[in-house]
Parts: structure tokens; C-alpha cells; sequence
């Protein structure tokens, strides 16, 4: 088939877009009546970004389905943008969130369930010391704070085009010319993030270098594999100049683990031997209770102690009231030793791969210029033959058109996918059968542009 039609797309959109409305009236209904009293009709702003003309209203989800108001049911690779990797209401998790709730939510002391947290995060990810935040967010403010008391310096360093947060530093990317703007959309930016950040593209030794040389950053953020512009995979040696360089001229580096936890149970850091002086991870730890955590090498941990004071413990920037709490740990503990364990991604990687498969063919078959991109128990399809090195050209080769046509279309045949990329995940309750569902409605909405 080559390039797509435009005109077949646009026929083709509207088609779903019609569709959307009329399979969705008690959605609609709800939209129509939340702007009473919720901005835009929605609890959080980027609610409104989904591809039909409102975003459905869920009823109730259980494994890897969730159920919307009109009845309807879907399979969800979205997974609450990995928020409900987990699987939506894991048994084992539900069982001990709900045992916590009879014995007390939060204390501001800790709970035993610390101790076996900190002890399974550790073996996972082979750092010694780990603290508890309440979102990812937290943990990656944290780790930089933590950073730049250690390190006496100004200054982070990100990938163009990665997502940590609502992470002030972080908002800001590379202009055409090269220069560090706030990224568009970035609402009353606190202070221009070229006065913080350094930007540089992903997989680019010779920029990381220029940009570490001055010896002013603190750290380098940065997921080990970006996962929020699609999937960009680091190139062969390029973690290990990372490591090098950052070493080198005293930066730390921090491995944000909170989407690329989908690489194995230790992340990439396990998966690919990483040797980060920090790591964050967040969403899925708590199978859904807001709860984030942040761990860091003996060395990090001695030089903050150095800086720092029990009696300025709590007015340091770093904590909050409800991070750690009771609730939190119990549900981070199970979800570390009864859900997300070794036997799930023995079960979900496999799945990943023949989800892939299953877009490939039907690529293939329909001579389609797009490929296919995995992370572990991640998988996407991309509308470009060329694999993106970095998030500028990520950037330079969305597709918005089709891409809303291909989350709408698998929408309306009841499936979900990741919005903002054509992406799945695939949690311990995924089944064949909802990756095949996948695959013949992929195939589907595929041949549709032609017809
Ligand atoms: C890599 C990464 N880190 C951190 C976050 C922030 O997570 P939260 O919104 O739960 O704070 C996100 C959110 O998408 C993310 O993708």
C-alpha cells in the first residue's frame, strides 16, 4: 500500500469520529455535564487529549479489561500509561491495600513494610539506600535536589524530548537552532529553563561531552531508554560513555526507571548492568496507590549525610507528609513480591514480542512503510521505516492524523492504546487472546484506509 491516502484517512476518521459519538452516549452525557464544575470537563488536564470527541468514562476494571458507562468493553493496553501495569485490581495487592486500610493509613513513622521495600528494591536494582516519595515527579525533584547539595553545582542535563514529571528543569528542549527553550505548552515556567538545564539529543556522545565539559551539572536525567517520544533505544556503547563522561566530570547520573520498569523486574538498570548513583521509579510500584521511590549508592548517601542535619531534616525541600506512609509501603510491598515479580515478565515479555509480531505481519502484508519498536513487556509501531535515534527526530516523524485514526479506530473495536504514541503494554493479567484481539484489529483498521 505504501504511503497512506490522505483523503482515504480523513474519509476514514470522520467515519470513526461519527461512530465514537453514537457508541458513546452516556459518556458523552457525563462529558457534557462534568464542565459544570471540572475544567474542561475532566479531573486532570491531559484527560482531554484522548482520541475520540470526549474521553470515555470508565466503569470498572479488572485484570487487562476495563469496562466503560455505556458497557462497553475493552482491552487495555494503556494500563493508566503504566500506572495499571500491574493489571487493573491485582488480587494480591487489593488484599493487602485492603488489610492496611482497617490498621491505619498514614502515621508519618514507618511501618515494618519499609524494610522488606527497601530490601527488594535493593537486590533489584543493586543500590543500598532507598526513600520513599509519594509520584514519580517527586522522586526525579528529589534526586536532583539531592543532586545538587552533593555536587555544590547549578545545573541538570536532560534528553530533547524525554518526560520526568512535572519537573520544572525539565520542561525544556532544543530549539532548530540549537538553543534551550521551555517547551511549548509549558505553563508559567518558574524561571527560564535555559538558566537550569542543559538539553541534548539522545544517543549524542560528542553533545554530552560539550555540555558536561564546563563542570557545572549536577546530573544527567534520563531514562535509560526513552519511552515518552516512542521507544528510542540507546545505540551500542552509548550507556557506557554516559557513565564515563558523567563520571569523568563529576556529574551523577540518575536513571529514571518509572516506564522502562517494563525492561525486566530491576529495570534497565538490571537488565543492561547500569551502575546509576540514583535511581527513581513511581506509577506501577503501588498497583495504582500514589507512592514513588528514589535509591542511591552508598556514596551519594554519605555525602548528603555530610551536608545535612536531623534537625533541618523536614525543611530540606525532600519529603511530604503522606510519602511513606502505611498504605503506601503495604501496597508497594506486595506489589513487589506477589505482582510485578520474575514469573509476571517471564509471561509479559513474551507477550510484547508477539503483540510485535502480530503488527509486523499485517505490515508486511500490507507493504506498509511503519515498523515496530520493544522494550521488554513495551511494544509500539512507528509510521516511518527509519527508527528514531533521538527525540528531535521522534519529533519530525509523528504522524498526528494517523496516528488519532489508529488510536480511534482500535477504540471503537475495543481496544486501548497508550495515547500520545501508537504504544501497549502488557501487564501479568495480559492474554494471548487480548494480543490477537489486537492484532486483527490493527489488521482491520489497517485495510479500512484502503477500501
Ligand atoms: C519516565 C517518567 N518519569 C516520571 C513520570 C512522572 O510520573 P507521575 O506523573 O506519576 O509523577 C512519568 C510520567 O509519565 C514518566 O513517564
Amino acid at each position: 500500500m505504501g504511503a497512506v491516502d490522505r483523503a482515504r484517512l480523513a474519509a476514514g476518521l470522520a467515519r470513526e469520529l461519527q461512530r465514537f459519538r453514537d457508541e458513546h452516549p452516556r459518556s458523552r452525557a457525563l462529558h457534557e455535564r462534568a464542565r459544570a464544575h471540572l475544567h474542561d470537563g475532566v479531573p486532570m488536564s491531559w484527560m482531554v487529549r484522548w482520541a475520540g470527541a470526549f474521553p470515555i468514562f470508565v466503569d470498572r476494571g479488572e485484570g487487562s479489561r476495563f469496562t466503560d458507562v455505556d458497557g462497553r468493553e475493552y482491552v487495555d493496553f494503556c494500563l493508566g500509561d503504566t500506572g495499571a501495569m500491574t493489571g487493573h485490581a491485582p488480587a494480591a495487592a487489593v488484599a493487602a491495600i485492603k488489610a492496611q486500610l482497617d490498621r491505619g493509613l498514614t502515621f508519618m513513622l514507618p511501618t515494618g513494610d519499609a524494610l522488606e521495600v527497601a530490601a527488594e528494591l535493593s537486590r533489584r536494582f543493586g543500590l543500598p539506600f532507598w526513600q520513599v516519595a509519594t509520584t514519580a515527579t517527586d522522586a526525579n525533584r528529589f534526586a536532583i535536589r539531592i543532586a545538587r547539595h552533593v555536587t555544590g553545582r547549578p545545573r541538570i542535563l536532560v534528553f530533547n524530548g524525554c518526560y520526568h514529571g512535572t519537573v520544572d528543569e525539565t520542561f525544556a528542549t532544543l530549539a532548530p537552532d540549537g538553543r534551550v527553550v521551555a517547551r511549548a505548552g509549558n505553563v508559567g515556567p518558574p524561571v527560564d529553563p535555559s538558566v537550569t538545564t542543559r538539553v541534548v539529543e539522545f544517543n549524542d556522545v560528542a553533545a554530552l561531552e560539550r555540555a558536561l565539559a564546563p563542570g557545572d551539572v549536577a546530573c544527567v536525567l534520563a531514562e535509560p531508554a526513552m519511552t515518552n517520544v516512542g521507544i528510542i533505544l540507546p545505540e551500542p556503547g552509548f550507556h557506557a560513555a554516559l557513565r564515563e563522561l558523567t563520571r569523568e566530570h563529576g556529574t551523577l547520573l540518575v536513571a529514571d526507571e518509572t516506564h522502562t520498569l517494563c525492561a525486566g523486574p530491576g529495570g534497565c538498570t538490571r537488565a543492561w548492568g547500569l551502575q546509576p548513583d540514583l535511581v527513581t521509579v513511581g506509577k506501577p510500584i503501588g498497583s495504582g496507590i500514589p507512592v514513588a521511590v528514589y535509591g542511591f549508592t552508598g556514596e551519594v548517601a554519605d555525602r548528603w549525610r555530610a551536608r545535612s542535619s536531623v534537625e533541618l531534616a523536614d525543611t530540606g525541600g525532600i519529603g511530604g507528609t503522606l510519602a511513606g506512609s502505611a498504605l503506601a509501603l503495604a501496597a508497594v510491598k506486595a506489589t513487589l513480591t506477589s505482582v510485578l515479580t520474575e514469573e509476571a515478565y517471564a509471561r509479559m515479555i513474551p507477550l510484547a514480542e508477539r503483540f510485535g509480531a502480530g503488527v509486523e505481519a499485517v505490515i508486511d502484508d500490507e507493504e506498509l512503510p511503519w515498523i515496530v519498536k520493544r522494550l521488554g513487556a513495551r511494544v509500539e509501531y512507528w509510521f516511518s521505516e527509519v527508527p528514531p535515534r533521538n527525540g528531535g527526530e521522534a519529533a519530525a516523524a509523528m504522524d498526528a492524523d494517523l496516528d488519532r485514526y489508529m488510536h480511534l479506530a482500535a477504540l471503537n473495536r475495543g481496544v486501548l492504546m497508550t495515547p500520545f504514541h501508537a504504544m501497549a503494554l502488557m501487564s501479568p493479567a495480559t492474554t494471548a487472546a487480548d494480543v490477537d484481539r489486537h492484532a486483527a484489529v490493527f489488521r482491520e483498521s489497517v485495510e479500512a484506509l484502503r477500501s
